[in-house]
């Protein structure tokens, strides 16, 4: 029987995909683990609370679309979530929120490792219970296939005592001062990630420290993966003060070629891992909208740009506007994919948190011997 579930990295020939869907989205809540701001307005303006008006969920579900039809050109076979009703408040024995998010970024939450699928821990209240949307399909893929392996991370507790709300009003020359502690608004008491902080390159799984994972949580993937042959290596970004998952930072196109962030180099002594092993570290180009252009209740940063999703070592999606990344990735020999994605980047994410790959062709490769 063919296999379910299979992917060790984010580049080899894409057969089968999440793609999210904005249908039920809600403004994500405000809370401890997350300070959400409207763009460009006066401190202290609150930012809304509850369902996202209609347009602004027609319109990126368009987008998507859109997404889905160009992956099925490619004879990508593509999946969506499940409905569900973010609305609802999460009410647990220590906390409530009014309203959850909602389901445009299953990569923030599922990740595919070999034949296991993982259930991140989330970061965040609004998004505790945010695996619920893909479970059908989990367990259409472990019902299909006896090889396949479903693990749920342990889940934190979110009690306030999990978080240092103080962290959202840190000054910026504490947050310069600080900068190699990568102490952020999540303590180090629990087990915390969430699955968009990971990268996967084979047998080699980065995972960047943030304010949506911690080292508890990086020890808890060590401990989980290790076993298995897999290394897993921390990964910091000294300069991001506000580092959340690692595809808009940290992106591998192709074995020996990653795509950076020149405003958040790499730390000096993790550089060495890829450059020993022949690997290229290429600056992705400034992204054609700035920061203060962003979409008002976006928030993610300009480098959206770079979250691009590949269909093969070969091909890359990329958002349409982003030209002179296109243009640099065609001159390194990718087919280039532009589509619009613009109406998707309020819920945070581009093409590659839009999306959760399920099935690559290729196996585990050792690409750091
Ligand atoms: N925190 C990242 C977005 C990751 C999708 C950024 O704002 O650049």
């Amino acid at each position: 029987m063919a296999a379910q579930v299979n992917s060790w990295n984010e580049w080899d020939r894409l057969e089968e995909i999440v793609v999210g869907s904005a249908d039920d989205a809600c403004y994500e809540p405000t809370e401890p683990g997350n300070h959400p701001h409207i763009r460009n307005a006066a401190p202290g303006t609150a930012f809304p609370t509850g369902r996202k008006p209609q347009e602004a969920i027609d319109a990126a579900n368009a987008e998507l679309a859109g997404l889905v039809a160009l992956l099925e050109s490619q004879g990508v076979r593509v999946r969506r979530p499940e409905p569900h009703d973010y609305s609802k408040p999460v009410r647990t024995p220590e906390f409530s929120v009014d309203n959850q998010y909602c389901g445009v970024c299953p990569r923030d939450v599922m990740i595919t490792i070999g034949s296991e699928i993982i259930e991140a821990t989330m970061s965040r209240r609004g998004r505790f219970f945010e695996y619920e949307p893909y479970r059908k399909l989990v367990y259409e893929y472990w019902n299909a296939d006896p090889a396949v392996r479903w693990t749920t991370a342990p889940k934190p507790s979110m009690t306030d005592e999990m978080y240092r709300e103080g962290f959202w009003d840190w000054p910026l020359e504490k947050r310069h001062a600080e900068m190699h502690s990568f102490e952020f608004c999540i303590t180090q008491d629990e087990v915390i990630f969430d699955a968009a902080d990971m990268s996967r390159f084979g047998r080699d799984i980065m995972v960047q420290e943030s304010m949506t994972t911690n080292r508890q949580g990086i020890q808890w993937l060590k401990r989980h993966l290790e076993p298995q042959g897999l290394r897993v290596h921390p990964l910091h970004f000294p300069l991001d003060y506000f580092p959340s998952h690692i595809d808009c930072t940290f992106v591998p196109l192709r074995p020996g070629l990653v795509l950076t962030n020149p405003d958040r180099p790499l730390s000096d002594g993790e550089e060495k891992l890829f450059l020993t092993n022949d690997w290229e570290l290429v600056e992705a180009p400034e992204p054609t909208t700035g920061n203060d252009e962003m979409p008002t209740y976006c928030q993610s940063s300009k480098w959206l740009s770079m979250n691009v999703l590949s269909i093969s070592p070969t091909k890359v999606i990329a958002e349409e506007r982003e030209k002179p990344l296109h243009d640099m990735l065609d001159k390194l020999g990718f087919e280039v994919f532009p589509i619009p994605f613009r109406n998707v980047f309020e819920y945070g994410g581009s093409l590659h948190c839009a999306t959760w790959d399920v099935r690559r062709t290729g196996d585990r490769e050792d690409y750091f011997p």
